[in-house]
């Protein structure tokens, strides 16, 4: 598919997707949605692909949903609709997502950034929930995801204030796992998602779901999960070619089976 407002290339077994409506700030539309999703659709058949970067520009990673396109909503079209639903199926896509974000990441922005496995953030990045200053509060996982990042009292701050948090500050608080200079962000993002994209592709998606269950259930249901999965792995062709290769000092020849 031809898309214009997301590209996507592919860097090796990484894929790299841009957001790219660079005049609105990437501000996040229902066309840009749209595109992200089917992007990520294309990727997740692709089994040449085993992680993907999702960027912006060096302003703006993404400044928002699209203020203009929300201006007017219909709450009873937006329910019968669910409007916001389509972003689940970014939250729900299966290989690892790395956020490199550089300059604004507001609302939707910092709540897509957050929907991703982990955010790499530019020096001049910056973080926030605007939302309380237009009158509405975040809509896709913000006000659920923000506090498990960070913790209440920043989230709460965050949220009820609109204040924004630089990159030190989010590094400091977990929100961010690096800070990268601004000029080294995208080529350290692909070289990260290149190196996840190196291993066994069923062990990154386990360890992708293993991780991402944290955050929904016990830790006693989250440690039979693990288990289970644990154990799952060694029907793979890849656990024998891992250990094997360990054992036999060469590097491993990963097939994804
Ligand atoms: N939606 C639509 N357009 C946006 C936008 C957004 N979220 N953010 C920026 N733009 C547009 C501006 O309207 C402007 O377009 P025009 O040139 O046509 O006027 C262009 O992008 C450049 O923006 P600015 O002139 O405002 O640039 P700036 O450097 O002065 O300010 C900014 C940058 C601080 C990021 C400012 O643009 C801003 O505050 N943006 C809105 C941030 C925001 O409130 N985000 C939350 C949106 S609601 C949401 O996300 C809800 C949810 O959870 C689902």
């Amino acid at each position: 598919m031809a898309y214009e407002q997301v590209r996507l290339e592919r860097r090796g077994r990484a894929a790299l997707i841009t957001l790219n409506r660079p005049k609105a700030l990437n501000a996040l539309s229902a066309d840009l949605l749209a595109e992200l999703t089917e992007a990520l659709d294309e990727i997740a058949e692709d089994e040449r692909i085993g992680a993907t970067v999702i960027t912006g520009s060096e302003r703006a990673f993404a400044a928002g949903a699209d203020i203009k396109e929300m201006v007017e909503l219909d709450p009873v079209a937006a329910y019968r609709d669910d409007f916001l639903s389509g972003w689940e199926r970014v939250a729900a896509h299966r290989k690892p997502l790395v956020a490199a974000v550089a300059g604004y990441a507001l609302g939707g922005g910092c709540e897509l950034a957050m929907m991703c496995d982990f955010i790499l953030a530019a020096d001049n990045a910056r973080f926030g929930m605007p939302e309380i200053t237009l009158g509405i509060i975040p809509g896709i996982g913000g006000t659920q995801r923000l506090i498990r990042s960070v913790g209440k009292a920043k989230a709460m701050e965050m949220i009820l204030t609109g204040r924004t948090m630089d990159a030190v500050e989010a590094e400091r608080c977990g929100l961010v796992s690096r800070i990268v200079e601004a000029a080294e962000l995208l080529d350290e993002a692909v070289r990260v998602a290149q190196r996840i994209a190196s291993f066994s592709l069923p062990a990154v998606m386990a360890a992708k779901e293993a991780v991402g269950r944290a955050n929904e259930t016990t830790l006693a249901e989250g440690i039979r999960f693990e288990r289970r999965l644990f154990y799952s792995l060694f029907a793979t062709l890849d656990q024998k070619e891992g250990m094997a290769a360990f054992l036999e000092k060469r590097e491993p020849q990963f097939r994804n089976r």
